[in-house]
């Protein structure tokens, strides 16, 4: 998600730096944001004078330095406390005291980050959708020690972004996932219960409710293996079992299924097009 926030942050016109941990994926990432303005430009709906202003507003590397030294720092890295606090910590170090700490998290308390931060007046959550480029919304998400001048400089930046900004308390898994993620784990059991087919169930949920993508396409399209790391720390949150994962999707991770980014989920994505996957159920 962080290479879509910052093509979203360049072609508003903001001077953006990406920190990837390594030169090779600071190289991906380039290559994934240059990719993704060419479509836009190939597609009329971005002028190549803009595209190259864009990419000529962005910075990739690998130091964190010049990522602290900006007036925000997003950070979108994995879904564990432990990585994001000791990013934390070290940004503390390196950021202005005005800099703002905003966390991509989808279902962590963001309140758990302010500590590390060590500036809990400028933590707070801002979460985009996947794809960014294309979603429309960001939630914002302020803990109790967060200051109104950062919550308005965040609603401010999500304007500038061109993103609708929606505000949520600070509760795992906020609004959408809230509702999204005990959704998707229901049509999961449906398949282990037999009760439709994965295909049927993705078409009745498309064409019957007008949902762009059914259930479970749109599982590989988040992330089987992020899905049930979302799904367990808001289980560990609320203890609902609505929140649990099902076995079908924790052994999907464990023999590496996870969705389109692996070809593999609840459809084959070597197919074109893709087809469902036999999942032994
Ligand atoms: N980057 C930029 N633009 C993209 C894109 C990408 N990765 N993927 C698609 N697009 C654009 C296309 O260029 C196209 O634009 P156009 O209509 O102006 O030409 C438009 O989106 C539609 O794309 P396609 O015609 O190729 O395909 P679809 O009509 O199937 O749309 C989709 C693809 C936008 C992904 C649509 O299926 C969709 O909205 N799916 C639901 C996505 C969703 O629910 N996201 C939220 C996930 S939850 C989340 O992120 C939270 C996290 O915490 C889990």
């Amino acid at each position: 998600m962080g290479t879509g926030i910052a093509e979203v942050a360049a072609r508003a016109g903001l001077p953006t730096y990406v920190r990837e941990v390594t030169t090779e994926l600071a190289a991906r990432a380039r290559q994934s944001i240059e990719r993704s303005l060419a479509k836009a430009v190939e597609r009329g709906k971005l002028a190549a004078t803009d595209r190259d202003e864009a990419l000529g507003l962005l910075t990739v590397g690998t130091e964190l330095g010049p990522a602290a030294a900006r007036d925000i720092l997003i950070e979108a890295v994995v879904e564990d406390l432990a990585v994001k606090n000791a990013l934390w910590a070290e940004a503390d170090t390196l950021a202005r005291p005005e800099t703002i700490f905003a966390s991509n998290t989808s279902s962590l308390t963001i309140a758990a980050m302010a500590v590390a931060s060590g500036r809990p007046d400028r933590v707070i959550g801002l979460h985009f959708f996947n794809p960014v480029p294309v979603m429309g919304l960001v939630e914002i998400v302020p803990t109790v020690g967060t200051s109104a001048a950062t919550v308005d400089a965040v609603l401010a930046l999500a304007g500038r972004l061109g993103k609708e900004p929606v505000l949520a308390k600070d509760a795992s898994g906020f609004i959408v996932n809230r509702l999204l993620v005990p959704y998707m784990l229901d049509a999961v059991r449906m398949v282990e219960q037999g009760v439709g087919t994965t295909a049927d169930i993705d078409t009745a949920m498309r064409l019957g409710t007008g949902h762009p993508m059914g259930p479970l396409t749109l599982l590989d399209f988040v992330g089987i293996d992020t899905a049930v790391r979302i799904a367990e720390i808001m289980f560990t949150e609320y203890r609902e079992t609505r929140f649990a994962p099902p076995p079908l999707l924790r052994r999907m991770v464990l023999v590496g299924w996870y969705g389109r980014k692996t070809k593999r989920g609840f459809y084959d994505y070597a197919q074109d097009p893709p087809v469902p996957t036999d999942l032994g159920v």
